[in-house]
């Protein structure tokens, strides 16, 4: 055991008051959480409303004495609302997420495989990912738009740029694919580490830059899956390092966002139909000489 807490079900009003009085305590956090799934909708300004049926949690170090914590509360409070003490097993919270990463597949011949797993389909075109702390597992849906147009389009003998790379899951899936070269680029350099990483775990050398690093280049195929407004403001410097003919995909764009980033592009390319997954689009363009 690393940690233990106290954990309360309580009014919203004798939450309140037994948060302050924890929060005095050894305790190294205090949550409330909705013991009952009760929505709370737009609280007026300047309140803190909270759920009628108040979970509240203290977590502690295990060396603490939580019956000597429970009894200064008492002769603080009075009588105290219903609690138990639980216990939390020491986890690499950061890394909690990998139970739920497994290999997931895109398109007709892509899978994406956790570091951690065999490839499912030895057939298929597979790459071994450990996202560490960047962006890019492939579930989330901006990520899967791309990856299913780098199946679909395999960029074979061309020269790509993943602009926005996070873990560089879109870079390693376009020199999987048969991309001639690859560059790399993030303002995170956390993302840029990952992504070299996650290069090397695929017998792949990635080159990887700060925006401002980035030489003089230009390539046939600029991925970016970033957000809209980032994508609006970055229109001009993502169309300069695109060839002539050279298509660019666009990805972190809500449906109602689409037309303004589009709007953004069209100075410099041929804008084409847009697909949708969930509330995300997928923007694809060739660009004019
Ligand atoms: C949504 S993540 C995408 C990660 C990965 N390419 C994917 O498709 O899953 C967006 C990434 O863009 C990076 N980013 C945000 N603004 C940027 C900018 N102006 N220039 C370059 N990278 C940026 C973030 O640090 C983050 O790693």
């Amino acid at each position: 055991m690393a940690w233990q807490q106290l954990v309360f079900s309580a009014s919203a009003i004798i939450a309140e008051q037994l948060n302050e009085l924890l929060m005095e305590t050894e305790s190294l956090a205090v949550t409330m959480q909705d013991a009952a799934d009760q929505a709370i909708f737009e609280p007026a300004l300047g309140t803190t409303p909270l759920w009628g049926n108040t979970q509240l949690i203290a977590l502690y170090d295990q060396h603490v004495d939580l019956q000597a914590v429970l009894a200064q509360l008492q002769s603080q409070f009075g009588s105290l609302p219903p609690y138990q003490i639980t216990e939390v097993a020491e986890r690499a919270w950061e890394r909690v997420w990998m139970d739920e990463f497994k290999p997931m597949q895109f398109g007709k011949r892509l899978w994406i495989c956790p570091s951690w797993c065999t490839p499912p389909d030895p057939t298929g075109v597979s790459l071994s990912l450990d996202p560490g702390l960047a962006f890019g597992t492939g579930t989330h849906p901006t990520t899967r738009l791309c990856l299913e147009w780098l199946d679909a389009n395999p960029p074979s003998g061309l020269s790509v740029i993943d602009y926005g790379c996070g873990s560089g899951i879109l870079a390693l899936a376009a020199l999987k694919l048969g991309a001639k070269t690859l560059s790399a680029v993030d303002t995170d350099p956390q993302a840029l580490l990952a992504t070299h990483d996650n290069g090397l775990r695929n017998d792949l050398h990635i080159a990887t830059f700060l925006p401002e690093q980035l030489p003089p280049l230009s390539c046939e195929v600029l991925l970016a899956n970033i957000l809209a407004q980032p994508l609006i403001d970055l229109a001009p410097t993502l169309a300069n390092l695109v060839r002539p003919q050279g298509r660019i995909v666009l990805s972190g764009i809500l449906a109602e966002q689409a037309h303004k980033v589009s709007a953004a592009y069209q100075t410099w390319f041929a804008m084409q139909e847009v697909v949708q997954l969930d509330e995300w689009v997928r923007l694809t363009g060739i660009r004019l000489s």
